[in-house]
């Protein structure tokens, strides 16, 4: 029997995150967050001097390098998921606008995407998987039986960023991110390379006025057929 996969593709902000941990919880699945990994390659390029430098071909290859060698965790705690980055605590760091842009411009380079590919389809095992990115089904996944792309307004989106930057604590302008949030999506879906877009067998949801719960059980009924045939 294949495994059986769940992909959650959609722009930042759009709940995928939430809605993919309570997914795979459900299910009992593991959870590949891959914007995680874009966001630890970002951090890493940058620690390394190399994330201004990433048109010099030399500077590339060190990237490469080190994307396919990057020493990563993820470890399950009671507060959600630790993410460990050459041993040093990095959950709350890649979260911020800040690494969001250093992996945005790492995810528009082919050979930096191509060196993460097999540590993605490293996380398909048993019982399941739920992933949550942008080219979950249109790339990484494309056998995956339940497709998912959840999309909201920009403007939905950064009123839910700031909230949840404001409660972990961060200074949060709504201009600032709605500002960031349009340029990524332009970065995002103008690319050449695994462009965000929905795949042509997706499930479409748009969450702008739907509560979590509302999302959930949309999303459950749908897995629920897809995931039977
Ligand atoms: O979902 P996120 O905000 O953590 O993603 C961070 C960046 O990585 C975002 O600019 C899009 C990019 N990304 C990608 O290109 N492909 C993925 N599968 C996941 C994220």
């Amino acid at each position: 029997m294949t495994t059986q996969i769940i992909t959650i593709d959609g722009p930042s902000g759009s709940g995928k995150g939430t809605l993919a941990a309570k997914l795979a919880a459900h299910y009992g699945f593991h959870l590949l967050d891959s914007g995680a990994l874009y966001r630890l390659l970002g951090l890493s390029l940058f620690k390394n001097a190399l994330l201004e430098k990433l048109d010099d071909e030399n500077a590339l290859q060190q990237s490469v390098k080190i994307a396919t060698n990057l020493d990563i965790k993820f470890v399950s705690t009671e507060q959600g998921t630790q993410v460990l980055l050459d041993g040093e605590d990095v959950s709350q760091t890649i979260r911020t606008e800040q690494v969001g842009e250093y992996a945005s411009k790492v995810a528009a380079i082919p050979a930096l995407r191509a060196a993460l590919v097999d540590r993605q389809h490293a996380f398909a095992s048993e019982p399941g998987l739920v992933a949550d990115g942008r080219d979950m089904a249109t790339s990484i996944f494309p056998q995956a039986k339940a497709k998912i792309y959840l999309t909201a307004s920009a403007e939905s989106r950064a009123s839910r960023r700031v909230k949840q930057l404001q409660g972990m604590g961060l200074d949060a302008k709504i201009s600032d991110i709605l500002a960031n949030i349009q340029a990524r999506d332009k970065r995002d879906m103008e690319r050449t390379v695994a462009p965000l877009k929905p795949a042509e067998d997706a499930y479409i949801i748009d969450s702008s006025t739907l509560s979590i719960e509302e999302v959930f059980n949309l999303m459950v009924n749908y897995a629920d057929k897809m995931l039977a045939k």
